[in-house]
């Protein structure tokens, strides 16, 4: 039997697009996937995050905790699944940034045929989970990834979450989210996807 290598990479600023990315990750294992976390680089100046309250902590904690995604990260893997804070409705510049440096890859065709999903976290209720998830959507699809959506397959889609991939709404503090429902539907799409990339990699 194949056993799926999963990337999970994603920029997360306050932990709240990290804990999707877990629980990705345990649905995942669940099939038999190994997985690898990735956390992208910051990619502003040291004296902008100290502006922000919280930030060079958060940032020096996760960097501690994950390794920064590299192209052999995902080469290597038969599924990658992007995670990232909603930025005005799209994909933060931290991710993007990573996305526009594979364009080496991309040339050779060395994406294709994967399976690829995306997650998000926004902080108000309708700011922007669906159009950041189709937003990276346009990207995958340019990488030839083989787009694996949560869809309604399973009954944690009809109470939290989105057709198009995990979602958390972190209302501005991250003390209650992600609710359980959202780790639920965020486990569906760790176990989905890695079920999609076990079967493309014994198709292959
Ligand atoms: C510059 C900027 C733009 C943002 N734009 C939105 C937005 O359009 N809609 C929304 O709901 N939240 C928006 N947010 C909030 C974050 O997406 C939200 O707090 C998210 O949960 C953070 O995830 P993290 O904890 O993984 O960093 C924005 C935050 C920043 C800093």
């Amino acid at each position: 039997m194949a056993t799926a290598k999963i990337a999970i990479v994603f920029y997360s600023r306050n932990g709240n697009t990290e804990k999707l990315a877990e629980a990705i990750a345990e649905g995942a294992r669940e099939e038999g996937a190994e997985v690898a976390l990735r956390r992208v680089k910051e990619i502003v100046s040291e004296e902008v995050i100290a502006h922000v309250p919280g930030w060079k902590e958060s940032a020096e904690r996760m960097a501690a905790k994950y390794e920064a995604p590299t192209t052999d990260d995902l080469v290597s893997a038969d599924a990658v699944i992007f995670g990232t804070p909603t930025r005005f409705g799209n994909v933060s510049s931290e991710l993007k940034a990573f996305i526009d440096s594979l364009g080496g890859l991309w040339a050779k065709g060395a994406l294709n045929g994967k399976a690829g999903g995306v997650f998000v976290s926004t902080s108000t209720p309708h700011g922007g989970n669906e159009s950041t998830i189709l937003s990276a959507y346009n990207f995958l699809a340019h990488l030839g990834f083989i787009i694996v959506p949560t869809g309604y397959t399973d009954p944690a889609l009809f109470a939290g979450g989105t057709p198009y991939g995990a979602s958390s709404v972190s209302g501005g503090g991250s003390d209650q989210a992600p609710t359980e429902i959202d780790l639920a539907v965020a486990r569906v799409q760790g176990r989905r996807t890695a079920q999609v990339a076990k079967a493309l990699k014994q198709a292959n």
